[in-house]
């Protein structure tokens, strides 16, 4: 080849053209704002020198629009491309807040939607860096064709690969359905926020006064929306955060999680076990003090941890191997479901089940939250959201009871019946219809009103019901669950369990979809 010919020159030119287009003005106001570039975050993510951009010498498809200007840029805005992350093949787009505010027209759609048709391809993970003042205004309706594209593509891809959102700045209008449609969404405090309408928008129609970060900034979608799943204090480590967090996740459904190196310095058998759950069956313990003595020390990475916090999810390693981990938290609310708990809880077991990731669940729970709100609001809807997530999963599926499994509770997590693998209780457990106080109050409803002393009669028929009916001996002898077993040895049961469940085939019938409670 010759390369002082013409083309060649005409190469170089425009290679140097595209450098130039990120200047150190542009970089300045991002980090102004607390932000990185488009390609800074890039390079943070991706091993060294792993990135390989495509379509970087794009324009955008509009230049003389009816109204306002669209800047001839290379790339339209979004820079996107595949690499490796530790290692392993992943696709990624990355928008460009400097051009046009990262909006979103025709070519940037296009991008985007070939990079997420390359990833499903490949069977390989994608994520999304968001940064973008959404639709592009100056190409109309073609901007919102590209969005349903995104949208489109996000829905086809699933359940087959990861699908990671990370919101680094603004994400507003019919934008926000991108990240909503994918597995999980990460948010920087107070640089990212994301909303369908915004504060100007809420002041026209409702006459409120609202700042962006208390509409839809990071705080609020990880602990009252639960739109995100994960917040950090800065792009760092935020970026840092996802690396890690991918390592749990195989590349696509057909793949298992990989497995890392295991180094033997968890104990199999731990005395300390004993001593978590407490005599007084009122009183609360830390479910995580349980989790991280039984999966691989420090293994155990919290998923949603504030929102519907009387769930708990994660993932975490057994022997160097993915699970994932739901667990109740008597510290919140003494375990219960409620709405929020149940939806957070299904859609972990859904993605779990999707990307062969066994599942582990730690039982104690009183039931599902009394009362006229939750009624109103649809418990029962949102609590089958459980029920068929658990039921519906064909992941090998351990449970261990370690106090309270009352009622619906108790069917609703993994037990037996619904199709649990295994299931183990501590000799702490209590398994019945209903608690002591609420199953007294039925059946001995005359008696205590008639009763001198109805409430030493109350005490007495509480602890008879605890005695003779609230424990784990019961439903072993039933073989309603598998063995009741010393909590010291809970991590070598189940390790021997999932070993047990390796080749688990579950044939499902066919049909077009289920129709899931939603
Ligand atoms: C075209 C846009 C744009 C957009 C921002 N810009 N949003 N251009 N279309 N949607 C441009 C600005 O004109 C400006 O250009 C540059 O990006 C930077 O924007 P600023 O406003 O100067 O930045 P900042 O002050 O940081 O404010 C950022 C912002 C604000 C909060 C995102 O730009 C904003 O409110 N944008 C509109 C957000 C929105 O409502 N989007 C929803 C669109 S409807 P210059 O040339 O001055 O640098 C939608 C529907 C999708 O998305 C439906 C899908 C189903």
């Amino acid at each position: 080849m010759d390369i002082s010919g013409k083309n060649f020159k005409a190469f170089l030119a425009r290679q140097e053209a595209l450098k130039k287009q990120y200047s150190p003005k542009q970089a300045e106001k991002q980090h102004a704002k607390g932000k990185l570039t488009a390609w800074e975050r890039l390079n943070l993510l991706f091993d060294e020198e792993t990135f390989e951009e495509i379509d970087a010498f794009v324009t955008p498809a509009a230049q003389n629009v009816e109204f306002g200007k669209v800047e001839k840029s290379y790339g339209d805005g979004v820079i996107v491309g595949h690499g490796k992350i530790n290692g392993r093949l992943v696709f990624a787009y990355a928008q460009d807040f400097t051009i046009m505010g990262g909006s979103l027209g025709l070519v940037h759609a296009k991008k985007i939607a070939k990079i997420q048709e390359m990833a499903l391809k490949m069977g390989a993970p994608i994520i999304g860096l968001l940064d973008s003042g959404g639709a592009r205004i100056q190409e109309g309706v073609a901007s919102l064709a590209g969005y349903a594209t995104i949208f489109h593509n996000c829905i086809q891809s699933s359940g087959i690969i990861p699908q990671i959102a990370v919101i680094m700045g603004p994400c507003a209008g019919g934008a926000v359905y991108s990240p909503a449609l994918m597995d999980f969404v990460f948010m920087v405090n107070h640089t990212s926020f994301m909303f369908v309408t915004g504060p100007n928008v809420v002041k026209e129609v409702l006459n409120e006064d609202v700042t962006f970060d208390d509409l839809g900034g990071a705080e609020v979608h990880v602990q009252k929306s639960g739109v995100a799943h994960m917040i950090y204090e800065d792009e760092e480590n935020t970026i840092m955060a996802l690396k890690k967090f991918l390592s749990y996740l195989p590349s696509n459904n057909m793949e298992n999680p990989p497995t890392i190196p295991y180094d033997n310095s968890t104990p199999d058998i731990n005395n300390k076990l004993r001593d978590i759950v407490p005599d007084d069956p009122n009183k609360a313990y830390d479910v995580r003090d349980v989790i991280i003595l039984v999966v691989d020390r420090n293994s155990f990475l919290e998923t949603s941890e504030l929102y519907a916090p009387s769930l708990v999810t994660g993932f975490a390693r057994l022997q160097g191997r993915t699970i994932g981990i739901v667990a109740n938290q008597p510290k919140v609310l003494a375990g219960v479901l409620d709405i929020n708990s149940s939806v957070k809880g299904a859609r972990f077991i859904r993605f779990c089940d999707a990307f062969n990731i066994p599942i582990l669940t730690f039982e104690d729970v009183p039931g599902f939250l009394p009362g006229i709100d939750q009624e109103h609001n649809g418990i029962i809807r949102h609590g089958a959201k459980m029920l068929y997530a658990y039921s519906e999963a064909t992941v090998p599926k351990i449970t261990i009871i370690l106090r309270k499994a009352y009622g619906g509770a108790f069917i609703v997590m993994n037990s037996k019946s619904l199709g649990g693998d295994f299931s183990f209780a501590w000799p702490t457990a209590e398994i019945a219809v209903m608690g002591p106080d609420g199953a007294v109050a039925i059946l001995y409803r005359k008696e205590l009103a008639e009763a001198k002393d109805p409430v030493a009669l109350k005490k007495e028929l509480v602890k008879k019901y605890r005695d003779k009916v609230a424990n784990p001996f019961i439903a072993d002898e039933l073989g309603y669950i598998d063995e009741v077993i010393d909590p010291a040895l809970t991590r070598k049961k189940i390790i021997s369990a999932f070993e047990a469940l390796k080749n688990k085939w579950v044939k499902v019938p066919s049909r077009k979809h289920g129709n899931m409670p939603l």
